[in-house]
């Protein structure tokens, strides 16, 4: 069957054929078409911020503004230097010998204004070139349009929160399909909206809307439509190219804090406001936000005195062309977190937490990590990819993200025990019955964890950040990561 949730060449043959999770020996071994990667963004890696051409985006404007908001106040202004280290990255892809390397593409690098009527041919030129050294080394490309450096011009329009921005993106998205859909073949949309809309409209990331409960629904609500408008757009001009489209949403596991009944009720309300705000619109079979974000959110509003839902509504037209807009989920999970049943009080002032009105916290019995809100709980992966199966129809999904950060060191054990840990609890699940297609490790090397700067680091190889060549340097896990690439069963040792 060619059906819409067949991509990619490689991808492709996976999708069509029942993956089954197989168990050679004690071994813990994955099917020969599930594919392991590693991700990066474009502004976390590439530098070069004011190079051939390239256009601000609100990260250079908020990182150069408000440096006292960046750990160590740093920028990413060079970052790794990946612009200019490609040849040396991809080196590090083979050594890794990963099938498939996740990036983005920096919008203002390919439309310094954001518009559509000024092609920065430097740009299509870096990102082609890129493709093609991954092409001449087996490596699959997987490009997100969107990973959180949008142009400033456009930030200076309202960004997210005006509706005018679901065509800029569907016109950036054509360019870029018009000059790579004959060799990317998975494309993502988004990176993470619950993410950026969240801190970066309802909080501090740039473009630090810190509005939130109104700003982050408007975000996510362009952003929705946004989506459904490239998908649409490629389904009809692009599919023949035989690539396929999907979305990266985040997805913390939520458990529920206790056995006692509101408890339960709680952690299912965080699901549907943290995942379901995105998931459900695009793989529901009804389409359309959560009916309890929906209800919730239009209850707490009227208590406020506002007229109407703070939450946006879709048209019918646009909650068909949102349903099924997805070729598969891209999927970013890291930890678990606890939820309790909230005090159900309500500010005067909107926010999305009094709206979810629930207590959301962690075990401090579950290892830490370098990131504060990050602890390590395997088997939360296993009941996320399991939930995903049950509420949405089994979709076929890519683990896009998965990762850790810890303090600089070359022998990373406990980055090899997360990876470990984190790949079995996903042989579990698929053993359970979720059509997961491929695993993506965040990060390839150390980069700008955005407001924590370079302070948290999340890559398989170092990079001497205080060097003028950025030299990079294999840890512990890239040895462990190349072993596990080339067997697809996880090595038993890590030496
Ligand atoms: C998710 C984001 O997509 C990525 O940009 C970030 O660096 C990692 N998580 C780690 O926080």
């Amino acid at each position: 069957m060619q059906s819409k949730y067949c991509f990619i060449a490689v991808v492709v043959t996976a999708l069509c054929l029942r993956v089954e999770a197989t168990r050679a020996g004690s071994e813990v071994c994955f099917p020969p078409h599930f594919t392991f990667g590693v991700a990066t963004a474009a502004y976390q890696i590439e530098g070069a911020w004011n190079v051939s051409g390239k256009g601000e985006s609100i990260w250079d404007r908020y990182t150069h503004t408000h440096p006292e908001r960046i750990f160590d106040h740093k920028t990413g202004d060079v970052a790794a230097d990946s612009y200019h280290k490609v040849k040396e990255d991809v080196r590090l892809l083979v050594e890794l010998g990963v099938h498939h390397y996740r990036f983005s593409i920096s919008w203002p690098r390919i439309l310094p204004t954001g518009l559509s009527n000024d092609i920065n041919e430097d740009g299509i030129r870096y990102y082609s070139e890129l493709v093609d050294h991954l092409l001449a080394n087996n490596i699959v490309p997987m490009v997100t349009l969107y990973h959180w450096d949008l142009p400033q011009s456009l930030q200076d329009l309202g960004g997210w929160t005006n509706p005018i921005i679901a065509e800029y993106f569907h016109d950036y998205a054509k360019v870029v399909f018009e000059h790579l859909s004959d060799r990317v073949k998975v494309w993502f949309t988004f990176n993470e909206p619950l993410s950026f809309c969240q801190e970066g409209y309802g909080g501090t990331d740039a473009p630090a809307g810190n509005s939130s409960g109104f700003e982050d629904y408007l975000c996510g609500h362009n952003v929705l439509r946004a989506h459904a408008n490239v998908y649409r757009m490629f389904e009809r001009d692009y599919r023949h190219t035989g690539g396929a489209v999907g979305i990266v949403l985040d997805f913390a596991w939520m458990e529920p804090a206790s056995t006692a009944a509101e408890d339960q009720k709680a952690a299912e309300i965080a699901r549907q406001f943290q995942f379901g705000w995105f998931a459900h619109p695009i793989f529901s079979p009804e389409g359309d936000y959560p009916p309890v974000m929906k209800q919730r959110i239009n209850e707490i509003s009227k208590r406020q005195n506002f007229p109407r839902s703070r939450l946006p509504v879709f048209t019918q037209e646009e909650v068909v062309s949102l349903r099924g807009s997805s070729d598969f989920l891209g999927l970013n999970h890291y930890t678990t977190r606890l939820v309790a049943a909230g005090s159900g009080k309500i500010y005067p002032q909107p926010s999305f937490y009094t709206d979810m009105g629930v207590v959301i916290t962690q075990n401090p019995d579950w290892p830490r990590t370098n990131s504060t809100w990050l602890r390590v709980v395997p088997w939360g992966f296993r009941r996320a990819l399991n939930y995903i199966r049950v509420s949405y129809n089994n979709p076929p999904v890519l683990v896009t993200e998965n990762g850790v950060s810890l303090p600089r060191m070359t022998h990373d054990v406990r980055r090899v025990q997360y990876a470990a840990g984190y790949l079995r609890a996903l042989h579990e699940a698929m053993k359970d019955g979720c059509d997961v297609r491929g695993y993506t490790h965040w990060s390839l090397i150390n980069n700008f964890e955005w407001t924590r700067g370079y302070s948290e680091r999340f890559g398989l190889y170092d990079v001497e950040y205080a060097s003028a060549s950025r030299t990079r340097s294999p840890r512990l896990s890239a040895r462990y990561y190349a072993k596990l690439t080339r067997t697809r069963c996880l090595p038993n040792t890590w030496e």
